[in-house]
């Protein structure tokens, strides 16, 4: 027995993907150890021996929710609009009237840079007690140089004050600002350069909807950031079909985001462009709007992530089990896709998936340690509540002992 690992965690119950697949689409049971060497697993099932060893007691281990989708850091919120849609307006009526995305924009331009990052450790917080070991973060709420960049350097000092990996993106064309959309291209040309140069983002992002961007000037946003060796994301057929997800796929995007309203016959082109569609049923439920279709994408052989969209307007549902629960019950997804989806497809959306995602010898020890009964339990009874254990890089990060008695 060698001594020289740091950890081992015992008699565990491990659900896991595998990385070394093209497209994978089940869950490996094993059972025994989990074993970690610095910040690293470097078996998994049989137990090594380590210095500190804690018994898992029967407990299932999965990988650490990643979530591939988040508009933190935002400041302020918005109750008031939630109010006023749960009376019947509707999330692009509030936005045409200056509304929305607008009114955290302002929120944001009078925040300092020290201010973001200390009211979105909170939030960073909030997802690490509810599993998340990685986390996208988005721009967006600032809609001009100073302000986009001011988000962008707080995700990167949040990221070196908080547990998870923060993987930022730049959504800049997130809401048309005054000026219009063809004088907003000019300016969004020059944050990307500056973007470049500060290494603050890999990600372009837009949201290409009724009440925001039009296909056309979306396509060119697009265009010019992948000349400059950007990643493309895009907020596609959410509250309308207007054929940019397919546009977006065609021009090489990792993902397109919600696209509630795709239509059949551009599914083959998201699975021939190997394009990752993130699905946000969490949102759904907030602005009661229609579902994902989440079995024809899958069945068409699209590669799905779950993510929270976790926002100040159209979600404020942060909790992977509650995502889980939506997926299985509104999405048609059985618990494994689930699990698959808000980890290893997640990951893959990340351009993380080489170092976490999965339970593996090789991987980051990101893990999150359960106490349920089994996987379908989950989505069934879907709280935070079953965590009672967060690994992040090998070090336990979030402990939750309060529901064992004495
Ligand atoms: O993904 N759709 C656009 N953007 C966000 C909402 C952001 C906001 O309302 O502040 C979303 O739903
Ligand atoms: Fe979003």
């Amino acid at each position: 027995m060698t001594k020289s690992a740091d950890l081992e965690i015992s008699n565990l119950r491990i659900i896991t993907p595998f990385e070394d697949r093209e497209y994978e689409s089940r869950l490996h049971h094993l059972e025994g150890c989990i074993t970690i060497k610095n910040d690293k697993i470097i078996s998994v099932g049989e137990c090594q021996g380590a210095k500190l060893v804690i018994n898992g007691n029967g407990m299932i281990a999965i990988p650490g929710f990643i979530d591939p989708h988040t508009h933190i850091p935002f400041v302020g919120e918005r109750s008031k609009e939630f109010v006023l849609r749960a009376y019947g307006k509707s999330y692009v009526e509030i936005l045409k009237n200056g509304g929305g995305i607008y009114s955290t924009v302002e929120k944001i331009r009078s925040s300092s840079r020290k201010e973001l990052v200390e009211e979105n450790y909170k939030y960073a917080r909030w997802l690490l007690k509810s599993g998340v070991t990685s986390f996208e973060c988005k721009s967006g709420y600032g809609l001009d140089l100073e302000n986009e960049l001011k988000q962008l350097r707080a995700i990167k000092e949040l990221s070196k004050i908080v547990s998870q990996t923060l993987i930022p993106t730049f959504l800049g064309a997130h809401a048309v600002p005054k000026q219009g959309e063809n004088k907003y291209l000019q300016e969004l040309t020059t944050m990307l350069k500056e973007i470049k140069n500060e290494s603050l983002s890999q990600f372009v992002d837009v949201f290409c909807d009724e009440g925001a961007f039009s296909v056309e000037f979306s396509t060119e946003l697009f265009k010019r950031a992948k000349e400059m060796g950007f990643k493309l994301r895009a907020h596609a057929e959410e509250l309308s079909s207007n054929g940019f997800a397919v546009k977006a796929s065609e021009l090489g995007a990792v993902s397109v985001d919600h696209i509630i309203k795709i239509k059949d016959e551009e599914i083959p082109i998201l699975s021939k462009n190997k394009t990752t569609a993130v699905l946000m049923p969490a949102t759904s439920f907030y602005l009661k709007t229609a579902y994902a279709p989440a079995r024809k994408l899958i069945d068409g052989g699209v590669r799905v992530a779950l993510g929270s969209d976790f926002n100040p307007g159209s979600n404020t549902f942060y909790s992977p089990f509650f995502t889980l629960h939506l997926a299985v019950n509104h999405l048609g997804m059985s618990p494994d896709e689930a699990l698959i989806a808000h980890t290893l497809n997640a990951a893959h959306v990340l351009g993380i998936s080489k170092s976490v995602g999965t339970i593996e010898a090789g991987k980051q020890a990101d893990i999150v340690v359960l106490d349920a009964p089994s996987l379908e339990y989950l989505p069934y009874m879907p709280t935070n509540e079953h965590i009672r254990m967060v690994l992040k890089n090998g070090r336990k990060v979030f402990e939750n002992k309060d529901n064992i008695p004495g």
